[in-house]
């Protein structure tokens, strides 16, 4: 039975191993999220320590899928910072632990922010993904692709990667 909820305060910080885990494992297997290898534990912690010092300050909503009490998949609603986007939030770090695919953890982490963002009263979410990785995904969830950039990112073992951006809105 897997558990999905906010990881809030301190417990982001007492999982930080595990979420760096889970990052660890997404990124040697090919993810593109940022990183490339060869990537060290100590990176991904030092990722989720950034991480849990921004839900700390009230800067983002971490999501944790939780499997007997361990997280196995993961990601984050970032409200947008800027003055004139009060209404905005940014979809991140989408990430579920390879032994744990297909289960549909993903779309219920999708499901569980798509919930606090409505709870928030805001409007909009977007995000952006290497291509083919997770569109499905994100299409059944109701996110609207708005575009693709050739080659805007590499991949974690090298080679330029495509980027599509998604978009939805919330009535
Ligand atoms: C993208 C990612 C988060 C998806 O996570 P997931 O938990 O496997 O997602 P889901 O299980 O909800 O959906 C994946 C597939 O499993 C299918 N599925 C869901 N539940 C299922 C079940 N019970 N039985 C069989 N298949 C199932 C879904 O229909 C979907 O099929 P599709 O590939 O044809 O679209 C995961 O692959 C991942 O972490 N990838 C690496 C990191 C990454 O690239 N993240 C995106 C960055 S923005």
């Amino acid at each position: 039975m897997i558990d999905i909820r906010i990881l809030r305060g301190d417990e982001a910080h007492h999982r930080i191993d595990e979420l760096a885990t889970v990052l660890h494992d997404c990124v040697t297997k090919g993810a593109s999220v940022n990183f490339m290898n060869p990537f060290s534990m100590t990176e991904a912690r030092d990722f989720y320590t950034a991480t849990a010092g921004a839900v700390a300050r009230d800067e983002l909503v971490l999501f944790a899928a939780l499997d007997n009490d361990r997280v196995v998949g993961t990601c984050q609603l970032v409200p947008a910072k800027k003055p004139n986007q009060p209404h905005r939030a940014d979809l991140a770090k989408l990430l579920v632990h390879s032994n744990y695919r297909n289960k549909g953890i993903g779309a219920s982490l999708l499901a569980a922010a798509d919930q606090e963002v409505k709870r928030r009263g805001l409007k909009l979410v977007t995000l952006d993904t290497a291509l083919d990785t997770a569109e499905r995904l994100y299409e059944r969830a109701g996110y609207i692709r708005a575009g693709v950039i050739p080659n805007f990112a590499l991949w974690p073992d090298g080679g330029y990667c495509d980027t599509v951006y998604f978009y939805k809105w919330f009535e």
